[in-house]
């Protein structure tokens, strides 16, 4: 598949099936957001994978609040990225720079494992929106860590979708930032 088509192809999925997803093909997103970039190569995630039946509603149930977010309940698989400590000097360029490395670092390997989850067939939602202390309590995860984001993971049941984005010359300047 062509890189574009690819990145067409993902989307944010919001009904999945409820057929099982094979191990096999979680590790394999998993790897792909292993081998992402990051500041320093600090790699600073752990990804915990949710597929016990008990625990993905307990956590479905923490991602479906307020009214939003409902469609997470069918999701056969949540992953969990929990935000570790970054190496000595990703967090010294990350204090000198004032820039969140770690936050970029978590959200490209996000992205690898989405594009990745869709070049074998499944379907993914990130998810930004959920009560992330109740997560860090079903999940086990020590209170001083931080879950900046979840991922949904199944076999989608949603219609591909056309992208809606700005256009590219509202985005996109050459060599000056001001016409
Ligand atoms: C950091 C982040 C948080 C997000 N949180 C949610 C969320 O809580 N619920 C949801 O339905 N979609 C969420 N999304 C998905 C976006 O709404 C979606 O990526 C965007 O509308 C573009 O659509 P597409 O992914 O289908 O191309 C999130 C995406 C990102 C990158």
């Amino acid at each position: 598949m062509e890189f574009q088509e690819l990145i067409l192809q993902r989307q944010s999925d919001r009904k999945y099936s409820s057929k099982p997803v094979e191990k096999e093909k979680i590790l394999k997103c998993i790897e792909s957001a292993r081998l992402s970039p990051s500041a320093c190569n600090a790699q600073p995630w752990t990804f915990v994978v949710v597929d016990d039946e008990g625990k993905r509603l307990e956590v479905e149930n923490a991602i479906a609040t307020l009214g939003m977010n409902g469609f997470a309940l069918q999701a056969p698989i949540v992953i969990a990225i929990v935000l570790e400590k970054p190496n000595l000097s990703s967090k010294i360029g990350s204090v000198i720079k004032d820039k969140e490395y770690t936050l970029m670092d978590i959200g490209i390997a996000t992205n690898q494992f989405c594009l990745q989850a869709s070049e074998i067939g499944l379907g993914t939602c990130i998810i930004g929106w959920f009560n992330e202390k109740k997560v860090k309590k079903v999940l086990n995860v020590p209170k001083n860590k931080r879950v900046p984001v979840l991922i949904l993971l199944g076999y989608s049941e949603s219609q591909q979708r056309q992208k809606i984005r700005k256009p590219i010359q509202e985005m996109c300047k050459f060599n000056s930032y001001k016409e």
